[in-house]
């Protein structure tokens, strides 16, 4: 039995944390592996919300070991605020949640660059998170990045820093933005220092020793395969490798130890920030205007999705994009992402759409184009084909049988099914960890 990875395979926001407390329910590790605090993975308990943003979300359960491995890019404050959280929900992180000193830090002058880069780019922002990711992956390419590593000892930590903010705060005068106060953010990154170095292990190792012991272990992935840096229409795209490969960089977990890898894809299509997505039904502000892409905006059936979806960003808080499901992308996105299952969430969100459209091909001047052929200059112009579907009235929330989902639900998902040709292994109708079921 290898590692379980979940994947999303959309634009982010399908679901993951969900299926991750699920899951965790039964793993001994849970394991985030890449990205950072752009990922915002929502969990329920018993109507009880907890956002996560780096503390791995199956965190909650008992007997549950959570590990930041190396491949993930920290910001000490947003870490050391998710620690506190959770303490103060009774969640003792002592002995239960590990972190890789390989993990490079998100530092302010990332993020004041993040949002340099964005405002300069005007019109044409990519709509980022501005959580420093792009700067913070980029230092580290350039070695030009600082790793938790440093933080053990303070001299040297503190030499590094100063040499690199110097330089950054050079970069940020000529955008015309205030310098970042090297003194004032040395004194704080001094007191957060203090609190994170204890939770600090070789995760590598622990892994190791855990698929040695056959654990149970939980990859979770983070954001989605269409922001994959390489795999998705670049630049618009996250600073991270998504693909269930990426757990080998960001974990040290070889090939060999990967079980199954879980696409979790939600029954219709969000994104947040710029970039093309084809099947998009209004847009929530001109900026994100598409070109030409064929598809008939439905300015109700986004309403109701938004709305009943609750399509709002847990990390910016931004309104999401929403359409229809795209399956040339989830298809591509399984592919390249190497799903062998799928979970499918928030079908209790068409509840009450008279007809739900799904896209199974595109077309570019009249030919058929795969989603992997597309940059996002093809992705902005194809038209996308509908196959239409027979909505449902009832309200599907919590229901935790298959035969219990309404005729034409059910079509739906087996519809999914045999398109991906992946057997759809789980269906999330709601958002608490009761509300799932187990095919
Ligand atoms: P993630 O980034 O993939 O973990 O997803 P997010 O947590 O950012 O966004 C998913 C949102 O949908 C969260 O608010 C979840 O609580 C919620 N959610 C998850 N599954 C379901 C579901 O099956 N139905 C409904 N209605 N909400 C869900
Ligand atoms: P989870 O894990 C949705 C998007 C941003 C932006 C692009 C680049 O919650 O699914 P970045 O800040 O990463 O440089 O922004 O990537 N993005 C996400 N969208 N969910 C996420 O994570 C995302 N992580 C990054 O909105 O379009
Ligand atoms: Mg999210």
């Amino acid at each position: 039995m290898g590692a379980t990875v979940v994947i999303g395979a959309q634009w982010g926001d399908e679901g993951k944390g969900k299926l991750i407390d699920y899951l965790a329910a039964k793993s001994d590790y849970v394991v985030r592996f890449h990205g950072g605090n752009n990922a915002g993975h929502t969990v329920v308990v018993n109507g009880k919300k907890y956002p996560f943003h780096l503390v791995p979300s199956g965190i909650l359960h008992k007997n549950t070991i959570g590990i930041i491995a190396n491949g993930v890019i920290i910001d000490l404050e947003i870490l050391s605020s998710e620690i506190k959280m959770l303490q103060d929900n009774g969640i003792k992180l002592k002995n239960k949640l590990f972190i890789s000193e390989r993990c490079h830090l998100i530092l302010p002058y990332h993020k004041a660059l993040d949002e340099a880069y964005e405002n300069a780019r005007g019109k044409n922002k990519l709509g980022t998170t501005k959580r420093g990711i792009g700067p913070a992956f980029s230092d580290k390419v350039s070695y030009n990045g600082i790793r938790l590593y440093e933080l053990r000892n303070w001299e040297d930590f503190e030499k590094n820093f100063k040499f690199q903010a110097k330089i950054k705060n050079e970069i940020l005068k000529t955008f015309g933005v205030e310098p970042v106060n090297i003194s004032k953010e040395l004194q704080k990154l001094k007191e957060l220092r203090k609190e994170i170095l204890p939770y600090i292990a070789d995760t590598f190792l622990m892994l190791q020793n855990a698929s040695l012991k056959k654990k149970r272990v939980l990859m979770e992935g983070a954001h989605g395969v269409m922001l994959d840096v390489d795999f998705s229409p670049y630049p618009f795209s996250t600073g991270s490798n998504v693909i269930a490969g990426a757990v080998s960089i960001g974990a040290g977990v070889k090939p060999s130890q990967i079980g199954n890898i879980i696409a979790v894809v939600k029954a219709y299509t969000s994104r947040v920030g710029g970039g093309p997505i084809p099947t998009e039904l209004d847009e929530v502000s001109d900026q994100y205007k598409r070109k030409v892409n064929g598809t008939t905006l439905d300015k109700k059936a986004a309403k109701h999705l938004r709305e009943v979806g609750q399509e709002y960003g847990t990390t910016t808080g931004r309104p999401r994009r929403v359409g229809w499901l795209d399956l040339e992308a989830v298809r591509y996105a399984c592919e390249v992402g190497g799903a062998t299952q799928v979970c499918i969430t928030k079908p209790d969100v068409l509840s009450g759409l008279g007809e739900i459209k799904v896209c199974v091909e595109y077309k570019l001047n009249g030919k058929s184009i795969s989603a992997s052929s597309c940059g996002y200059n093809e992705l902005a112009k194809v038209k996308p084909l509908y196959k239409t579907f027979k909505g449902w009235s009832e309200n599907i929330s919590g229901i935790n049988k298959f035969q219990d989902l309404p005729k034409n639900c059910q079509l739906y998902m087996k519809f999914i099914e045999s398109y991906l040709g992946l057997p759809i292994k789980f269906i999330s109708t709601g958002s608490d960890r009761n509300e799932t079921i187990r095919l």
